[in-house]
Order: structure tokens, then C-alpha cells, then sequence
């Protein structure tokens, strides 16, 4: 390769990793595979090793991911966090055997520690005197998030030790949630319409995040500790330590084996390969560690992984199947989504009948047809996806798949916008499912939380009762009761929903009404700043774009809504219906803090993170996330990141302690 496509190349992939990083350990919600990620790390360990002058400092390949996000309190690790060198095949493990047998030179008997690689969150936890003192999530390797509240909710975490056990201990391990638990969370959050968790370990990392930690507790997370830290270790052997730790009341791996040669770790991995189904927890591999101590001293760690470790990760489990038709699926917003129908077929536990098939773009890409025998593969997502087409069991009959050019409900030609992915159906006024997905988004429990479920709204639009959503407010009680299914009690319950639903404060109804790229808190936002429908109808796009978290294409979305006169007509009558347009004011303490743009950060003495922001609401101000030159005032509690008052010294903004705010609003506690 060329040097300088080589080092474009290199800058490209510390920018995609540092991405996929963001979106894994701060987000929780990664957008590739594991293995698609460490394919792209391995691709940039082995250009920066031919290329080391344009290897950068902060590279990926230095530093182990950053899961912190800005609402913990930092604390440092005393001993850092290192991750796991891994690898996805038998001869780099191999690799790995003769490379540590060859450091060790005349010490050639090594005894492994096989254990399984537990899927979640890494989390060190120390005890003083036996008593459960701190959880720090691993960060950056050297500074993590202090959890230490969450992690106490955690039944299978000892928070006082029994025996005989040393003075001061750092556990190290892992926050996982069992296949059950993940299981009647994600029903509950459907249930509530919440988006579901899209695997055990994105549950585990996100709840380990709450700010509340009675919230985690009802999450019910487990954890299983690995690796043993202590002055004052019991013995030279990793293993025998942990059966130690055991007797101490910690929750210790207790599927692992002790292996004399590479056979035996040959054996290990077979079996949980195939046996990993078993398991009520996800594990992602098998972790191999020399079992003695001294060992693992003498072989020491690089920057970022021990010498003496090594993961072999489980290729994600992938099966065929035949692609038996592929529907075309319209959405409350008109966009398509093809989805594939599969003969259905066992996959990680579950049976697969249908797969995402995304947009126009991945069908072209893949050439898939119907008929063809594809491979599906469960990656971030709930849903499986195919990930390729077994060409050479295709029928020479096969026709290209030829994307839909007209809406599948309507028939109106669809469009796709310049750099979209997806194809829309224009036809928001009378495409059946816009308009029935709409009416369901309407009466969501985050929005007007009208009682009401899907059936019932595809009658009362069947019937003609319902043509978008202002009509529900004039919908009468003969109406509702000539529905199959409706009784009397039912038809009153419906009419009393509805009308309670009245009530709802302006900002839900303004997310309730649909405008594409509304959220909720979108919708939060642009109440809160204009106050009240008129001013946003009447906004022109830069004034929209000004607000604060309101974008570009926010603003356009806003702007074209109420340019139509057909949602215009729905507000003026939904106005008649008496719903709520506009905010009602809180009563304000003062208007000391006027329009002034506030951070926080750390933990306060007299007032919770919570009660310090709501006293700065109240008081005019307005709390905000991140750090900038527009920001008036930094309110420090205690163990704030010195680079965070780094910054704010650095953009001359004005630092206070939890007190002076409580003198500047007059207030004593
Ligand atoms: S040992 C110095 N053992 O996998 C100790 N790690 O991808 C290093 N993990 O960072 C870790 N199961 O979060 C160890 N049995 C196990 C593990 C394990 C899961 C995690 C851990 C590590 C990551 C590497």
C-alpha cells in the first residue's frame, strides 16, 4: 500500500473506531458487531505496525474503549483496568501458547486458567476491612464512573466478606443480566411502549448507568468476579485464589478448568461452543490466562492487554435458510422497510421467521433474490440480519429483486431524498398505515396516553369514524359501541380516556401530534423556548434552528409540518377539543438565574444533582450538559474532574461551590 493511502486510511479508522467506541461503551448502542469491530482494530493494528510514523498517540489501538458519560463522579483506578488481547482463530491461539512458552524460555510446563468470557460490563469493586466500599465501571482504563450505589443493589455482590480475608481487596469482574431477567424486562418495556434492549449485555451496561438506583435494583443485574487483587494474595495460583475468594461470599466463575496443554484448551472451547446454549447468561468466548502468578508477573502487559491473558472469541452464531418473499412495510412517517420472509429456523435460541432487510441499497448490495439460500446472523439488534446469499444454490430462474417504485398500501410514487436511505410514501394524508400508525403514535402512553389498542383503532378508521387525529375528540358513544367488541362499560371507558386525555400538558401533545424528527424531548424543547403553538407555527426556519438541540433538519421538519394546511385545520380543531397549546408556566422562585446557561458537576452536600437543578429552573436558569463559551456559571461539588475545571477556567466562566449558590438564591437548607 501506498504511504499516503495508507495513512489516510489510518486516520479514517481511528475515526470510525473512536466512533463505534462511543456508540458501545457511552451509548450503549453499538451499530456493528464485535466482530466487525475488531476486524477494523485489527486492520489498523497491523497498518500501524508498517507504517509507525503514522501511528497517533490517543490511536484506538493504545487505549481500551470509554464508557463514561458526564453524570457520574469520576474516581481513579488504583490498579489500571486493562482489557483482553483477542482473537477469533485457533492458530493465533496457538500463536499465543508458543509465543509465552518462548518468553518463559526454560519454564515450558504453563498451567492454564480456562474460564468462560462473561458478556457484560466490566466492573472493579474494592472492599476495606471486608465491607463493600467502592464499584468503578472500567473508563478509560485509569479513571471510571463511581457506581458504587448501583452496584450495591447487586444481590450476588458481598457487601460485607466472611473468614478470614485480607485488608484491603479489588475484585475485578463482570455486570451481566441473565436470559430471564432480559426476557421480562424487554416485555415490560414493550408493554409500556419503551424501545427494547437489543441483548442482555446493552441492558446490563445501560442500567449499570441509572442515575436511580432503586430503578437498578428492580432491574435485578447480576455479577460474577474474575480476577483478585490484594497484598496479602492466599496462594500463587489464580484459580485456587478465587475458590479462596469464594469462601469469602464472592460469586467466582465456577465453569472453568485448569489445562495442561493446548488439547485440553482445544476441549474447553468445543464444549462451550456447542454447550453455550445451555447457559442462562451470554457469554462471547472463552478466556485463557496463565494460572500462576509469578508467571503472569514475569510476562507483565503491553499499554493495554496483559501477556499473560488471551480471549478467544465465538464467531457470532450464523445458520441458512431460504428467503421465501420480502413484504414492503409502510410506517407511521411513510418510510419503507423491507423486511424478509425466512423459512423459519433455529437461531441463538430463538426461532427466526423474518429479517431486516433494511433499505434499497443493502437488497442491491447483496443481490438477494427470492428463492435464494441466505445466511442470517443476530448482530446488535433484536432483529436478524442477512448477511449473505449462498450463490452457488441459487436457481438460474432467480429474478433480481426490483424495488417497489409505488407505495404497497396506496399506490402513490415513493421518493427518496438526496443522502436517505430509506424510500417514503408521500401520501401522509390518506395512506392507510400512515395514517393508522399516526393515530396509535397519537394515543401512546408517552403522548396523549389515550387507552386504546391497535384493533381498535383499525376499526374505528375501517368504520370511517376516525380520519386522522382530531377526530377522536368527536367520536360519540353509538359510535364506539357499534364496534365489534364494545360494551357499555368499554365505550365509556374509551370516551373517558379520551376526554381525560384533555389534559395533557402542551409539550406531549406537541410530540403527540408527529411531526417527523420530534421526539419527545425535541418537543420539550421547543415548548419550553416558544411557549406556545402560534409562535412555533408561525416560526421561520433559522429562528427554529437557533434553539438550543434543534437542528438544521429539526427545523425544516417543523417548518414544512405547518405549512400544510390540512395539520393546520387538525390543530384548529384539536384546539376546539380543548387540548392543551401552551405551556403552563411552573411557578418561579426568583429571576435571579434569568436566561443564565448553567452546568453542574459532582456530588453535592446539602442538595442532590437533581434538587440543584431543579432550584436552577426554578430560579430562571437553564441547566445544560456540556461545557462552552456560552456557558454562564459552573456549580462544583465535590470529586469534579480537574479537566472539566480545566475548561471552564479556560473559557472564563464563572466557578461557584454548592454554598455560594445557596447564598446567591438566598436560600438556607
Ligand atoms: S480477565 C486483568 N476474565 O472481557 C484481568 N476478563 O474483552 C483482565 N471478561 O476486559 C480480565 N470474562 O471485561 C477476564 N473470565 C474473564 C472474563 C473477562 C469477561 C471481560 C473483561 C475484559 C474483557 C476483554
Amino acid at each position: 500500500m501506498e504511504r499516503d493511502i495508507a495513512e489516510k486510511r489510518i486516520v479514517e479508522l481511528c475515526n470510525l473506531l473512536e466512533f463505534h467506541n462511543h456508540n458501545y461503551y457511552v451509548l450503549a448502542k453499538p451499530q456493528i458487531s464485535d466482530f466487525e469491530f475488531d476486524m477494523l482494530l485489527k486492520e489498523l493494528q497491523e497498518l500501524e505496525i508498517k507504517f509507525p510514523e503514522f501511528q497517533s498517540e490517543n490511536s484506538p489501538t493504545k487505549r481500551v474503549g470509554d464508557d463514561r458519560n458526564n453524570e457520574f463522579v469520576q474516581a481513579k483506578h488504583k490498579i489500571p483496568m486493562l482489557s483482553l488481547g483477542n482473537t477469533y482463530n485457533i492458530e493465533e491461539l496457538k500463536d499465543f501458547d508458543i509465543r509465552l512458552k518462548r518468553f518463559l524460555g526454560e519454564n515450558n510446563n504453563v498451567k492454564y486458567s480456562c474460564e468462560l468470557k462473561y458478556d457484560g460490563a466490566a466492573i472493579s469493586i474494592t472492599y476495606i476491612n471486608g465491607i463493600f466500599t467502592q464499584a468503578i465501571t472500567r473508563g478509560d482504563g485509569n479513571v471510571g464512573d463511581d457506581v458504587t450505589q448501583n452496584v450495591r443493589t447487586i444481590k450476588s455482590v458481598p457487601m460485607k466478606l466472611k473468614g478470614n480475608f485480607p485488608k484491603e481487596i479489588t475484585m475485578r469482574g463482570e455486570v451481566f443480566m441473565s436470559h430471564k431477567t432480559f426476557e421480562r424486562l424487554n416485555n415490560e418495556r414493550i408493554l409500556n411502549e419503551e424501545t427494547p434492549f437489543s441483548n442482555p449485555r446493552n441492558a446490563a451496561s445501560g442500567t449499570l448507568k441509572m442515575q436511580k438506583s432503586a430503578e437498578v435494583a428492580k432491574r435485578n443485574l447480576d455479577c460474577v468476579l474474575y480476577y483478585l487483587y490484594t497484598d496479602e494474595l492466599p496462594s500463587d495460583s489464580h484459580t485456587k485464589n478465587l475458590e479462596t475468594a469464594k469462601t469469602w461470599g464472592f460469586n467466582t466463575p465456577s465453569n472453568y478448568k485448569i489445562a495442561e496443554n493446548f488439547d485440553d484448551i482445544f476441549e474447553f472451547i468445543n464444549y462451550w461452543e456447542e454447550n453455550r446454549k445451555n447457559l442462562d447468561f451470554d457469554i462471547d468466548g472463552i478466556v485463557i490466562k496463565a494460572d500462576s502468578l509469578k508467571l503472569q508477573d514475569e510476562l507483565g502487559q503491553t499499554s493495554k492487554t496483559p501477556r499473560w491473558a488471551v480471549s478467544y472469541k465465538f464467531k457470532a452464531e450464523r445458520v441458512s435458510t431460504k428467503l421465501l418473499s420480502i413484504d414492503f412495510q409502510v410506517g407511521r412517517t411513510g418510510a419503507i422497510t423491507p423486511v424478509a420472509n425466512l423459512e423459519p429456523v433455529q437461531l441463538a435460541g430463538t426461532i427466526v421467521k423474518r429479517a431486516s432487510l433494511h433499505n434499497a441499497d443493502i437488497i442491491s448490495e447483496l443481490d438477494v433474490r427470492i428463492g435464494d439460500i441466505v445466511y442470517i446472523e443476530k448482530g446488535g439488534e433484536i432483529i436478524p440480519k442477512i448477511i449473505e446469499v449462498d450463490l452457488s444454490k441459487r436457481n438460474i430462474e432467480a429474478q433480481k429483486t426490483e424495488y417497489i417504485s409505488v407505495c404497497p398500501e396506496c399506490e402513490t410514487q415513493l421518493v427518496r431524498k438526496d443522502g436517505e436511505a430509506n424510500h417514503y410514501c408521500p401520501n401522509s394524508e390518506n395512506c392507510p398505515p400512515q395514517i393508522k400508525g399516526k393515530i396509535e403514535h397519537f394515543c401512546s402512553r408517552k403522548a396523549m396516553n389515550i387507552t386504546i389498542g391497535e384493533a381498535t383503532i383499525k376499526a374505528l378508521y375501517e368504520a370511517k369514524f376516525v380520519k386522522n387525529i382530531s377526530d377522536l375528540f368527536s367520536l360519540t358513544n353509538s359510535q364506539i359501541f357499534s364496534l365489534e367488541g364494545f360494551k357499555e362499560k368499554s365505550t365509556e371507558n374509551l370516551i373517558e380516556s379520551i376526554e381525560k386525555s384533555k389534559n395533557t400538558p402542551f409539550e406531549k401533545v406537541l410530540f403527540a401530534i408527529g411531526i417527523r424528527y420530534v421526539g419527545s424531548t425535541v418537543a420539550k424543547t421547543l415548548a419550553k423556548s416558544l411557549k406556545n403553538i402560534d409562535n412555533i407555527i408561525n416560526a421561520s426556519i433559522e429562528q427554529l434552528a437557533q434553539i438550543e438541540e434543534v437542528g438544521e433538519k429539526i427545523a425544516e421538519s417543523v417548518f414544512l409540518f405547518f405549512k400544510n394546511q390540512d395539520n393546520i385545520r387538525i390543530i384548529d380543531t384539536l384546539k376546539n377539543a380543548g387540548l392543551k397549546f401552551e405551556i403552563e408556566e411552573e411557578e418561579k422562585d426568583s429571576n435571579i438565574l434569568e436566561n443564565k446557561k448553567i452546568i453542574i458537576s459532582g456530588t453535592f452536600e446539602k442538595f442532590s444533582r437533581e434538587e440543584i437543578k431543579e432550584l436552577i429552573e426554578k430560579n430562571g436558569g437553564k441547566n445544560v450538559s456540556s461545557i462552552s463559551k456560552n456557558t454562564d456559571l459552573f456549580i462544583g461539588g465535590e470529586n469534579v474532574g480537574p479537566s472539566k475545571i480545566e475548561k471552564a477556567k479556560e473559557l472564563n466562566i464563572k466557578i461557584i461551590t454548592e454554598n455560594e449558590f445557596i447564598e446567591m438564591l438566598n436560600i438556607s437548607n
